[in-house]
Order: structure tokens, then sequence, then C-alpha cells
């Protein structure tokens, strides 16, 4: 054969091969025997069309392997293959649930939750066999369709955790098979129907923190099967019918925070013979507990809190062996006699009883000496704001498990030494307000897991001894207004973590322990009304977080020390009535005479004119400029910071009030109140402490009651605009919510213990920080390795996306305004979370791109990350929050911040990194990064060129999101699609990467 022919019959084999192909792949679309069922394979393929599937997980979605395969796809066992589960729990997936969906005739299971899909409820009405429903915890809109009640073969049906409205179908009794039904966690209204008692299949109702109103419909308590009621958290209102019928069923019983009223029914623990979880809390219930709760023996747990309920405590609740917690706290009960306190010794049979609360009651009289034979594992005894009085018996020292006793606010009387010091296990001691006599005993220093110990308000006497130093893990001290005396203890200085310590109203003298200016964590420090002597320490010069320093009413003498001046946080300084002299130093905190208290100081003179203290005699030593300058520039810089730490800390002084956490109800729903959080966040000490911001302070904590870690974001509202911030950061996260946006656990807007108004918002702990520690972390520090490439990217697209979900996709527009790494949080994953909406603006005309209608008065952000434009009066805009966005894309690549010193005459980030664009830009990148790089392409794990067109790709999105005029810059859908882009070809190489792995 010739070469001619050869060639000539190429020519004509190539094309019939590709027909043969093309053939093949329609064959696999089409043909019966591959996908035999075209209705539900194109019913897939349309549901997948509109899903927004950042992690892949549908990619084995596709024709070439029988739709039976895909992952999260059942089919029934026998032909013809029908689609009958669908189960894409966890996902990650968002967009819209197809109609199409509904074709999926044989569906019996759907699970498609813990997404994110958003818009409406599909209509599910074709699917006769569905017996399983699952959309938890997505962002579904909408009312519930009356179609849905059309599935009458549901078995469960859980759409919990959305944004539904709208009321309850009536024709919810239609699905007269339900076993599951849970509709909480969305702002339902309206009533509850009492079509849905007639589902008599009923096991469990969950309709949990909504705006359910109305009465509780009587039906409810004759359903026959019922096991779990939740309804806490709704608006509903009127009493518990007192024909109360037997319900054998239930177990839990949640009907806390709603505007309940009225007596229980007597008969509630006979009638719920299987009860084993009743929470009332937060309700108006009055009248007695009613004594038959005693006899549903399985109860663990008990929470009848912030109730009306007089009368006795019934001592039947101690026929509960099972009870692992009790609260009836702020209640009204009493008792006045040993009939009255027959409760109390009643509860030594429950022998796995771990929280008893009985705070805010009227309880009245000795605490009866059973106190010793409560449960061993009792960790929690809260008796604080009752009227208890006389000795307290030594055989509470038998309670070793104890974790923390409240005994404050009551008249107990007698010395503690016979009693403390057995309880290792304390971590929080309250017996301030009482008449407590005697010294402070020594075995106190055996409670080494001590954070806080409050003996105020008593009658102590005697010396403070040494051995209080060794209890090193101290947070508050308060020994106020006793009889102690002698001098203070040097060794308190060891107490290295302490915040607050109080030793003021007694009658210590000598000097101040110079050691005390080791406890550099100190924010307030009173020793007021002593007769302390000397000077103040220079020591505490090294107080470098203190804010409150009352040293008033003492016999201190010499010169104030200038040194208080280097107290930058310093923001009341109480030294009056004490034997001061000389000239008052000037330009520091003795100027600000709102701050400073220098009166009944007879030998000071001169100061600010403000201070209207005694001019000094003519002459004396000059304030060079140069101190001047030393001191002015930081004190302005910090006067924020100032203010801040002093409202946060004074505000909630003396707010002690022991009390278990709030109710919690429900499983998923966290109720929260100040109390809750100061305990979780160790009453918001600088310990814990995480960051701050123009408007509050972030605490990590562990909230009680659920064991989780979380952010608390404590507003100030001392601030100006603080308020505002609070309701802006509210009013955006209530509305919206994305993967990739740190979302609300609860808010808290109460009054703290004393009364002042508190606002908090309350997070998820994220336990990788945010993003600048991952930038720029130091070399030392513990952080782990270094962001490498495809993390950095990650981040990225992260970021893009919740961008322009609040730009483009959460309905009206929600500007950011203050973009920045450390607003951006990484969870367990280093998944990255949008965080801080607290200068964010809402837009009601979603049209709005760059005119805002909010004037720019206070318009905030961070330098460095503010668009030029803002500063020459500018709107904030979504194309402002683009060129933070580029800002933080710039820094993300060249491990630089935009406020780096090399940042002057006239070079800034941007164009430091356009300067080098395109040819040089490994001159600019984050010098790890560009050795990561290097190693890549060095093991030809992917070639040089990829990787430069890579990161040409990332920087150009920067550079083309800094643009100096608005106009100029991309939008943050464009963004967004071009940085998903270039993740998707960096995924490319990856997976080549670990495919030449495996070989
Ligand atoms: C869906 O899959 C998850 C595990 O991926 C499983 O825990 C869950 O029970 C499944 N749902 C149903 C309804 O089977």
């Amino acid at each position: 054969m010739d070469l001619m022919r050869t060639k000539q019959l190429a020519k004509f084999a190539v094309p019939i091969l590709s027909a043969f192909l093309l053939i093949y792949e329609v064959g696999n679309v089409y043909c019966a025997t591959v996908h035999e069922n075209s209705v539900d394979l194109h019913s897939l393929l349309d549901f997948k069309q509109g899903v927004n599937d950042p992690n892949g997980a549908l990619r084995t979605w596709n024709i070439s392997t029988h739709f039976c395969r895909w992952k999260g796809v059942n089919c029934s066992d026998a032909r013809p293959w029908r689609v009958t589960g669908l189960n894409l729990t966890r996902k990650g997936l968002a967009g819209k649930i197809s109609p199409s969906l509904g074709n999926l005739t044989s569906l019996d299971m759907l699970d498609l939750s813990y997404n994110n899909f958003d818009g409406p409820l599909p209509l599910l009405n074709r699917l006769q066999r569905l017996k399983f429903l699952n959309l938890k915890s997505n962002h579904l809109q909408g009312v519930i369709p009356d179609g849905l009640t059309n599935c009458t073969d549901l078995l469960f049906l859980d759409l919990s955790k959305n944004f539904l409205t709208g009321v309850i179908p009536p024709s919810i009794d239609s699905l007269s098979k339900l076993i599951g039904l849970r509709l909480g966690q969305n702002n339902l209204t309206g009533t509850i129907p009492t079509m849905l008692t007639n589902i008599t299949t009923l096991q469990t109702l969950d309709l949990i923190y909504g705006q359910l109103t109305g009465k509780i419909p009587d039906e409810l308590w004759q359903m026959p099967n019922i096991e779990e009621l939740y309804l806490g958290g709704n608006n509903l209102s009127g009493g518990i019918s007192q024909t109360f019928p037997n319900i054998s069923s239930l177990q839990y019983l949640d009907l806390a925070i709603n505007m309940l009223a009225n007596t229980l029914p007597s008969n509630i623990g006979d009638a719920l013979p299987n009860l084993v979880y009743i929470s009332l809390a937060g309700n108006s219930f009055e009248g007695q507990i009613p004594s038959s709760l005693g006899n549903a023996s399985g109860l663990f747990q008990i929470d009848l809190s912030s109730n009306n309920f007089n009368g006795q405590v019934p001592s039947s609740l101690g026929m509960l062996s099972g009870l692992i917690r009790l609260n009836v706290e702020s209640n009204m009960l009493n008792a006045s006699d040993n009939e009255g306190w027959d409760f109390f010794n009643a509860l030594s049979n429950c022998r796995n009883l771990e929280q008893l609360s009985f705070t805010d009651n009227q309880l009245q009289g000795v605490i009866p000496n059973s106190v010793g034979n409560l449960s061993v594992n009792l960790q929690y005894l809260l008796m604080s704001e009752n009227k208890l009085s006389g000795v307290v018996p030594p055989s509470i020292g038998n309670l070793t498990s104890l974790i923390e006793l409240g005994l404050d606010a009551n008249s107990l009387t007698g010395p503690i030494d016979e009693w403390i010091g057995k309880q290792e296990n304390l971590t929080s001691l309250h017996l301030e307000t009482n008449n407590f006599t005697g010294t402070i005993p020594l075995s106190l220093a055996n409670l080494t897991k001590l954070t806080r110990l409050y003996l105020a308000n008593n009658a102590f006497d005697g010396i403070v001894t040494p051995n209080l130093g060794r209890l090193q893990p101290l947070l508050e001290l308060d020994l106020s207004n006793n009889n102690l005396q002698g001098s203070i203890p040097p060794e308190l200085g060891n107490l290295k973590q302490l915040y607050i310590l109080d030793l003021s109203s007694n009658k210590f003298s000598g000097a101040i322990p110079e050691t005390l200016g080791q406890c550099q964590n100190l924010v307030i420090l009173q020793m007021e009304q002593n007769v302390l002597t000397g000077n103040i320490p220079t020591t505490f010069t090294n107080l470098n977080s203190l804010s409150l320093l009352n040293l008033s009413h003492n016999a201190l003498s010499g010169p104030l020390p200038a040194v208080l001046n280097d107290l930058k946080l310093l923001t009341k300084l109480d030294l009056s009535y004490n034997n001061f002299e000389g000239e008052i130093p000037r330009n520091g905190i003795f100027d600000n005479s709102t701050v400073v208290s220098l009166d009944g100081n007879a030998g000071l003179c001169g100061g600010a004119m403000t201070l209207r203290m005694r001019p000094c005699p003519v002459s004396h030593r000059a304030i060079s400029v140069n101190r001047l300058i030393k001191i002015l520039i930081p004190i302005f810089g910090f006067m924020s910071l100032i203010l801040l730490i002093y409202f946060l800390l004074l505000g909630k002084k003396r707010s002690r009030r022991t009390s278990l956490s709030e109710p919690s109800f429900g499983e998923h729903f966290e109720k929260v109140s100040y109390n809750d959080l100061a305990q979780a966040t160790r009453d918001f000490s600088e310990f814990n402490l995480i960051g701050r911001g123009s408007y509050g302070s972030v605490y990590r904590g562990k909230l009680k009651e659920s064991k989780i870690e979380v952010a608390v974001k404590v507003f100030d509202l001392e601030m100006h605009g603080a308020e505002r911030s609070f309701m802006s950061e509210c009013e955006a996260l209530r509305s919206i919510q994305h993967r990739n946006l740190l979302s609300i656990r609860t808010a808290c807007s109460t009054g703290d213990n004393t009364g002042r108004v508190f606002k908090a918002l309350v997070f998820d702990y994220m336990p990788n920080g945010n993003l600048d520690m991952w930038l720029h972390h130091k070399e030392d520090e513990k952080t782990p390795n270094y962001l490498n490439l495809t993390q950095r990217i990650s981040i990225a697209v992260n970021i893009a996306d919740a961008l322009d979900y609040l730009h483009h996709d959460c309905g009206r527009t929600i500007v950011h305004s203050d973009l920045k790494p450390s607003n951006i949080l990484l969870d367990d994953d280093m998944n990255a979370l949008l965080g801080d909406f607290g200068i964010a603006r809402l837009y009601l005309d979603s049209q709005s791109t760059y005119q805002g209608s909010v004037s720019t008065i206070g318009l905030k952000g961070t330098i460095g990350y503010i668009p030029p434009e803002y500063g020459g009066g500018g709107h904030a805009s979504t194309l402002g929050d683009v060129y933070s966005f580029g800002i933080m894309l710039l820094e993300i690549f060249t491990g630089k911040r935009p406020t780096d010193p090399m940042f002057t005459d006239g070079l800034d980030i941007v164009s430091f990194v356009d300067r080098n664009f395109p040819d040089q830009i490994f001159q600019v990148i984050d010098v790890r990064l560009k050795e990561e790089c290097n190693n890549l392409s060095r093991d030809n794990m992917v070639s040089e060129d990829t990787i430069y067109q890579l990161l040409v790709s990332l920087l150009q999105v920067a550079l083309s999101c800094t643009r100096p005029s608005p106009s100029e810059r991309l939008n943050m859908k464009q963004a967004a699609t071009k940085i998903h882009a270039i993740n998707a070809s960096l995924h490319g190489w990856n997976e080549k990467k670990y495919a030449s792995v495996d070989q």
C-alpha cells in the first residue's frame, strides 16, 4: 500500500470514528438499557442545573454513568430503575430547588438538609410515595405550600431552621401518618391549628422559636402517641387545661419562654407518668408547683425558673431518683419552717443531682443540716438572694464536686472555716453580702481551681493570709466592706491572672505592696477607704490594662507619681482624701477633671485649670515639648479604647448574682441571659478578650448549658453609634444567611444586673481565628503552618461568594463597609466566613450599586482598606466593598498589609503590585508562597508557567477591583466568577497531582 492510500484512508476513517463516538454518547443518554427512566434522569439533571455546587458534590452526576450510581441517589431494587431516595445532606449546595424534583414520582426519601438552598419550597404534591422529607437548615423562604399536604404517605417532615413565613396549613392533618413534624426555627405565625391534633400518629412536634400566638389547643393534650412536644420560644398565651388527660406517651415537654400563665394542672405528674424533661421557664405560671411532679419517676430535668410559682417546693421531688437538674430560681417559693424545708431533706434521695438552683426566692431560716447529704455529684448549688440566716451547716463541706457555690445576698452568719476548704473543685465562691464573721480561713488556699472569690460585704476580720497568693487561677477577688486589717500581703502579686481586686472599705494599713505591679491583667483595682500609707508604687506603671484605680480615703502621701500617665487605659483615677502634696503632673490623665478626683489633698497645687486647684508657688520644672507629644499622641489614639473598657467593666462591677443559666429549651435553640454570657466569658474577662472593634469587644466563651464555644460580641452602648451598630448588625444578619457569612447563634438585648442596657450578639467560635493572624503571624508563634496556595485561593473564593451574595443575591443590597482580614474568620476546615456587620448598610433599593441613600456621617472603615472615594465624601457603596476586597486579595498574595511601613512616598500596595505586573510578579508575592510554587514546579507537579498564569490572573482580579475610580472596578459578581474560574483551574491540576500519586 502506498503512502497516498494510507493518507486517504485516514481522511475517511477519522470522521467515521468521530461519528461513532457521537452516536455512542447520544446512545448513553437516551438508550433505555442504560438509563431506563428518562423522566427521572432529566429531573435529576434539571435539579443539578439549578444547583450551585462549590464542593463538587455532584461531580459524579454525569450521563456517562447510570443515575442510580450517582452519589446521593438511591434507586429501586428492581427494574424499572426509579429514583427512590435522594440524600444530599451537608453538601454545601446552594441555589434553588428545582421543581422538577416533583417529577421523581417514586421518591420515598428526600434529604437536602443542612445546605444553603434558598427560594420557595418546591412543589412536591405529586410525590405520593414520599415518606421522609428533610429540608432542615436551609434558607428557604415563603409559605408552606398547601400542596405539600398531598404527600399523604409522609412519616417525617422536617422544615425547621429556614425562613418560612405564613401559617401552618390547616390541611396539615391530611398527613395522617406523620410521626415526626418539625417546623421550628422559622418565622411561622398564627396559631397552632387544632386540625394538627388529628394526626394521631404524631410522636414528635417541634414548633420552637417561631411567632406562634394564641392558646395551646386543649386537644394537643389528647394526642395518643405524642412523645416530644417542643413549643418553646413563641408567644403562646393562656394556660394549660386543668382537666389534664393521661398522656402516658409524653416524655419531653418544652413550653419555655412564652406568655403562658395560670396554675398548672395539679395532676400533671400523674397524667404524664413517662415524662423525663420539662421546661416551663420564662412564663408567668403561678400557684404551687404540683406535688404530683414527683410521680413522674423518670424526670431528669425540671426547669421552672422565672415564673411566679409560690408556696413550698413539694418534697415529692425527692422521689425522682434520676433527677440531674432542678432549677426553680426567680420565683416566689418560700420555706419558713421545718415543713417548708422538707423538700430539701428529701432531695438527698436524688443521688444523680448535679445542678440545683433556688436563687431569687423567699427561702427563709437556717440551711438544713441535710445539705451535706445532697448528691456527691452536685456541681452547682445556688441559693443566692433568699432570706437564709444562721450558720451554714459544716456538712456542706461534703459536697466535694461543687464547681459553683452561691450563697450571696442572704443573712448568713458565723465563721466559714469549719466547712470551706474541702470543695477542691470550686471555681466560683459567692458568699458576699451576708453577715459572715471570723477570719478568712487558711484552708481557702486549698481551693486551687478558684477563679472567683467573693467575700465582700460581710464582717470578716483579722488579716489576709499570704497563702491566698497560691490561688493562681484567680480572676476576681473581692474582699471589700469587711473589717480586715494589717498589711496587704505582697504575695497577692502572684495572682497574675487577676483582673479585679477590690480591698476597699476595710482597715488595711501600711504601704501598698510593690508586687501588685506584677498583676498586669488588673483592670479594676480598688483599695479606697482603708488606712494605707506611703506613696503609689512606681511598679504600677506596669499595670497596662488598668482602667479604674481608686485609692481614695487613705493616708497616702508624697508627690503624685507621673508614672500614672503611662497607664493608657486608665479612665478613672480617684486619689481624693489622702495626703498627696506638690504640683499635679500635667498633660496626661491628671488634666482630665472628669476622670481624676483629687479633692481633699490639702498639699496639692497647680495642674490643669479644670481641676480648680490652688496655683503652686511660682517656678517649677517645665515640661518638655517632647514629653508633651509623647503623652498626647497615645492618649488621643487610645481615647476610644479607654472609654470602651471603662464602661464595659464598670457597668458590670456590682452584678454578681449567681444563677443557673436562664432557661434553655428545645434541642437546638438557646436563649441566653446576661448571666449566661457573663459566666461563659468569665465575666467578660480580659483573659477571654479576643478582639476589640469600634463599637465593642469580642470575647471567647463557652455556654454552660450547651457547652458550645462561642464568640460574644458585646456592644458598648456608651459609644456613640453603638446602638445603631447593634441594630444594623442584627438587621443585616437576621435577614441573611450564607455558608460564608458568620451567622448569629443568638442575640441578647437586656439589662445587666445593674440595670444598665446590655446588648450582645453570640456567634459560633471560630477555632482557627482570623485571616489576619494567618497572614501575619510571626515565625516564633505557635500558629499552625502558613497558608498554602490552595488555601489562599479557597479563602478568596469564600470571601468573594459572601460578598457576591450580600451585594447581589440576598434580596436587597448590603454593603459591608469594613472588609479586612481580621473580619474574615476561619472555621475548622479553614473555610472563610465573613463577620462583623457592625457598620453594614442596607439598601432597600436592590438596584442601587453606587448611589446609596445613606449619608456619609459616621462612615467608617479601616485605614488601608477604605476606598479613595470615601475620603472625598463618597457614599458607602458595593463598589467600595469591591475596592476593600481587592486590597485584601493583594494582601493575601503578597503577604503585605496595605499599612506596611514600606508603603510611603506615593507607593501603596496597589501601585507596588501594579508596577511589577505582570512580568515581575514573583517579586511581589509572599515569599513563602513563592517557595511553595518553586517546590511545586521543581517536583513537576505543575509547570512554572501554569503557576505564573494563575498568579497573574489572581492579581489581575485584585487590580481590577482596586481601580481608583469606582466605575472602572469589577462588580462583585464579576470578581467572584473570575475567582471561581481560577479556583477551578487550580483544582484541575490538583486532581492531576493526586492521579499521578495514585499510579
Ligand atoms: C443521609 O445521609 C447521611 C449520611 O451521609 C445520614 O446520616 C442520613 O441519615 C441520611 N438520611 C436518610 C434520610 O437516610
